[in-house]
């Protein structure tokens, strides 16, 4: 017998893991919150409770006394801790790596939702790259939240994998094959910026990491036409947009940050106070946090 959870043939070692997993998971947002003196130097204690948070969860929320300081050493430092450094530089990025989100109006950006003040659906961060440049973290810090809005919802993928699987463990399958999601190319006055990519929702890497692509935008998304994966993705809709309450609502404040293993996220439509717009430091990152 293997020691694999994620492999649909080992019932005993999922239900294993699965138990593990569940057992005192937090219900309230409120639970994945630490509050932290200095995020350039986590006291030992600061670390280990993000550590166990992260454990458990795969994400947790700093509250530091930073304020609206726009120094993006806060989040480089932070991500330093737990072990972070192969920055992924996707197009709307800064040159540090680092993408400063928030409305702007230049013809780069005003084509991609996330520079916008509208809301985005229910996704994981870089599931159009390829496969070898998977986005395995992802953290947000908060300078300056919305007026109003900007609201994040956010989901484990595991809690996700766990509640498909236990509806139906065909959703995992078909969510499993390489072809199960395919992004469309993307194309720019008649360049292609990137290709058309196929994969899978749900993979494993390395030690039994689990890792999941995923966005809600049928747009973006040409699914695999099969009943199966179909069934999959109706599945994984309705708990999205289901009362949940493995789904945590928060909206992160001034000095406020979320770290993650690239989790399941959306975010509300939100309104500026236009002296003082919305700003917050998307860093997304090719390795998996640290917890260790
Ligand atoms: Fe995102």
């Amino acid at each position: 017998m293997n020691n694999k959870p994620f492999d649909l043939d080992n019932d005993a070692a999922y239900q294993s893991w699965r138990e593990t997993k569940l057992e005192n998971y937090p219900t309230k947002a409120e639970q994945l919150v630490v509050e932290i003196n200095n995020p350039h130097e986590l006291s030992k204690s600061e670390k280990q409770a993000l550590v166990d948070c992260c454990k458990k969860t795969n994400m947790a929320v700093y509250i530091s006394p930073t304020g609206e300081d726009p120094d993006k050493n806060i989040p480089f430092d932070l991500a330093r801790q737990f072990g972070l450094r192969e920055l992924n530089k996707n197009m709307g990025a800064d040159d540090d790596g680092i993408t400063a989100l928030k409305v702007q109006n230049d013809p780069l950006h005003k084509r991609y939702i996330p520079y916008t003040n509208h809301a985005i659906h229910w996704h994981t961060d870089g599931y159009y790259n390829a496969s070898d440049q998977q986005i395995r973290a992802l953290n947000l810090h908060c300078v300056r939240p919305a007026k109003e809005g900007g609201e994040n919802a956010v989901m484990d993928h595991e809690i996700a994998y766990i509640l498909l699987r236990d509806d139906n463990p065909e959703h995992i399958q078909a969510f499993m094959q390489d072809n199960a999601m395919t992004i469309p190319e993307n194309v720019v006055d008649g360049n292609e910026i990137r290709p058309a990519r196929s994969g899978p929702v749900f993979s494993v890497i390395g030690d039994n990491q689990l890792h999941m692509r995923y966005t809600a935008r049928a747009h973006n998304v040409i699914w695999s036409q099969d009943a199966t994966t179909q069934s999959a993705v109706a599945a994984l809709d309705a708990l999205l947009h289901s009362d949940s309450k493995y789904i945590y609502r928060l909206t992160l404040q001034s000095g406020w940050g979320l770290i993650s293993n690239n989790v399941l996220h959306d975010r509300s439509g939100f309104t500026d106070d236009v002296a003082h717009p919305r700003l917050l430091y998307r860093s997304r990152y090719h390795d998996a946090l640290q917890l260790s």
